[in-house]
């Protein structure tokens, strides 16, 4: 493999009659990506990862599609009891209930000891990472499923956000006259005994950057609707502001065959 992405290279060069100036211009870019701790962000961006995630995931049972994990992932979220909430009822944004259920994607029975784990970016499109003085546990939340594989938590719908662009990612994006939106998206995370573990991504049908997402990761599987409603008397009941909106979606795991 390394030898036939050496050949790659070199028929790259002569293809497009690189210069040794050009050459040493590109090694030098490469290591401010490196040193600006951008190397991830440079395959996101270029659409790199999402063409390997999408050829890692092969499988024919028809589990749920997986998606890059990108840079915000913090590990030791909390699970809180229920109602599972990933933020204070008074979270700025339009209120969000997420319901679903898991499943095994071979014989379809409930996989009741999922449990997932949940990041997502604020109303005005941020991580917990990016704006540390909101809070501990801003925006992410571990969530069960009960023991007929259904999950359910309250959030607020995420805003679509611009990838960090300050670096050698964000130039690039710029010369190559390219916008920096992802699409807005709740990440998932899970790790069930038994399952291969699965990263993915939800988005909303009516976003305006499903299309042209910045990481090229809005997969059609993964993209969900969000339906209004204004009901005072429902909201009450579940918790939330009114109005408020639903979404569902569910998650089909594929079993781990060891070998
Ligand atoms: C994200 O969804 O958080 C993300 C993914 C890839 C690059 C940057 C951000
Ligand atoms: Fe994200």
């Amino acid at each position: 493999m390394i030898a036939d992405l050496v050949e790659t290279l070199i028929a790259f060069a002569k293809r497009h009659d690189v210069s040794t100036e050009e050459y040493l211009q590109a090694l030098a870019y490469l290591t401010e990506v490196g040193q600006s701790d951008e190397m991830i962000l440079l395959g996101d961006a270029m659409h790199l990862s999402i063409a390997i995630d999408d050829m890692t995931h092969r499988d024919a049972t028809g589990s749920t599609a997986t998606n890059v994990e990108g840079p915000f992932y913090i590990a030791d979220s909390p699970v809180l009891g229920p109602p599972y909430r990933l933020c204070s009822f008074d979270e700025p944004g339009h209120p969000l209930i997420v319901t679903g259920r898991v499943t095994d994607s071979s014989t379809g029975e409930p996989v009741s000891s999922a449990v997932l784990d949940l990041w997502q970016a604020s109303a005005d499109g941020f991580y917990e990472m990016q704006k540390p003085e909101r809070g501990p546990d801003y925006l992410r939340a571990k969530v069960p499923v009960d023991s007929d594989g259904r999950f359910e938590f309250r959030t607020i719908v995420p805003a679509s956000y611009e990838i960090p662009k300050e670096g050698p990612v964000g130039r690039l994006l710029t010369f190559l006259d390219r916008h920096a939106f992802r699409a807005n998206h709740i990440h998932f995370k899970m790790d069930t005994e038994g399952y291969k573990p699965l990263t993915t991504q939800i988005f909303f049908s009516d976003n305006e950057w499903l299309r042209g997402d910045v990481v090229g990761a809005v997969k059609d599987d993964l993209i969900v609707d969000l339906a209004e409603e204004a009901d005072e008397v429902r909201a009450k009941e579940l918790e939330v502001r009114s109005p408020f909106f639903t979404a569902s979606f569910d998650i089909s795991l594929q079993r781990q065959v060891l070998d």
